[in-house]
């Protein structure tokens, strides 16, 4: 193959109808629905102590069968990455900065002693699923095909230690709005008593321990009317780290950026870097710096702060209303989305799908 990695193919027998796919495609919200096939790429540790990854395949999506006592079920030794497929006007379907999540990926598999994968590998997956599933991309406005790599332990054993057997997977999902519906500003609940991570922990890694850990602030978020939780460091001046699944940015009023710094306990999303050469890219000053919850509280009271909002692969850019808890309320429940929110919304979807120039080479064909 382009790059130089075999993988067998065995594609779904059963694939989903041409009318079923298009009644998913209509209104595909989020994470709901899946295409016809996956990719497997497994990896062991022979007698000699020497692991390698082997049985590269596309085969049809479906359950997994696993050993009860297999590591990732115990021990939560399991990463995942998030990237998208996009549609262009011609139709050619293309992703964007892959290279980025599969550099990520492995940074991930550093910090969760789970085996690197050859970035080859993680090109070759993302192109096979998408090749064999193209007829899942897609074109709406905003919409694209939500690629999910992720790695599991697979080995069926209990003593704590690094998984001699693993498995990489890639499953796809037609994805539209996050959050549902039209875009429109989403409200965020304050997380006061959890945090998301700590120095030294694992908040820099994309672990799926970090988002279940997350849960229970997010549903004090959604039984509050929110839609997202706000982690802070309560050890650092409650400075701001991020979101349940998702960064943050702020527009001040001399039109430039801040977003939190990456401090080890940030995730380092594809989006927010994205983000940060989009608006030099226009022109703007970007801060990669701490920001308080009190500079927040400040900042909007007087006017310092003009917009706030969240990005990421799901995400995309979605504009923030109003910052909330038991205790305080900044910003406003009727807010519109911001202009300079908009118009790096904009950009940024715009180079994805084709219709404003990729200066950054930052697209790949499918
Ligand atoms: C993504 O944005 O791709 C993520 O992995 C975040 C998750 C909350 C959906």
């Amino acid at each position: 193959t382009a790059h130089g990695v075999e993988f067998s193919q065995q594609l779904s027998a059963n694939p989903k109808s041409a009318e079923e796919r298009a009644e998913i495609l209509a209104n595909p919200g989020f994470g709901d629905y899946f295409t016809d096939n996956t990719v497997i790429v497994d990896y062991s540790v022979d007698a000699e102590g020497k692991g390698g990854w082997h049985s590269a395949r596309v085969e049809a999506y479906g359950p997994i069968s696993l050993d009860p006592s297999a590591a990732v079920f115990h021990y939560g030794q399991e990463i995942f990455e998030g990237l998208k497929a996009y549609r262009h006007a011609d139709g050619s379907v293309w992703t964007f900065r892959p290279e980025a999540n599969s550099a990520r990926l492995n940074k991930s598999a550093r910090r969760l002693a789970l085996p690197e994968l050859p970035e080859e590998y993680f090109l070759g997956a993302i192109r096979e699923l998408v090749q064999a599933d193209k007829e899942w991309v897609p074109s709406g406005d905003g919409e694209a095909l939500y690629l999910r790599p992720f790695m599991i332990a697979t080995e069926a054993f209990l003593g704590v230690r690094a998984a001699r057997e693993v498995s990489f997977r890639v499953i796809a999902s037609p994805a539209g709005n996050y959050f549902g519906g039209e875009l429109k500003p989403v409200s965020i609940w304050i997380s006061r008593e959890y945090a998301r991570a700590g120095r030294g922990g694992t908040g820099a890694a994309k672990c799926g321990g970090n988002y279940a850990a997350s849960l229970i602030a997010q549903m004090e978020a959604e039984a509050n009317g929110c839609k997202q939780v706000l982690f802070l460091d309560h050890f650092n001046d409650d400075a701001v780290e991020e979101l349940g699944g998702m960064n943050v940015f702020f527009v001040m009023k001399d039109g430039s950026l801040v977003t939190p710094a990456l401090t080890g306990t940030i995730l380092e999303g594809v989006t927010r870097s994205s983000v940060i050469q989009v608006a030099k890219d226009m022109g703007r000053e970007v801060a990669e710096r701490k920001i308080t919850l009190a500079e927040w509280r400040e900042g909007v009271a007087s006017g310092d702060i003009a917009e706030v909002f969240a990005c990421g692969t799901a995400a995309v850019i979605t504009p923030i209303g109003v910052l909330k808890d038991e205790t305080e309320f900044i910003g406003s429940e009727d807010a519109k989305a911001g202009e300079t929110t908009m118009a790096i919304r904009e950009q940024l979807l715009g180079i994805q799908t084709g219709s404003i120039e990729d200066r950054h080479g930052w697209l790949t064909r499918l």
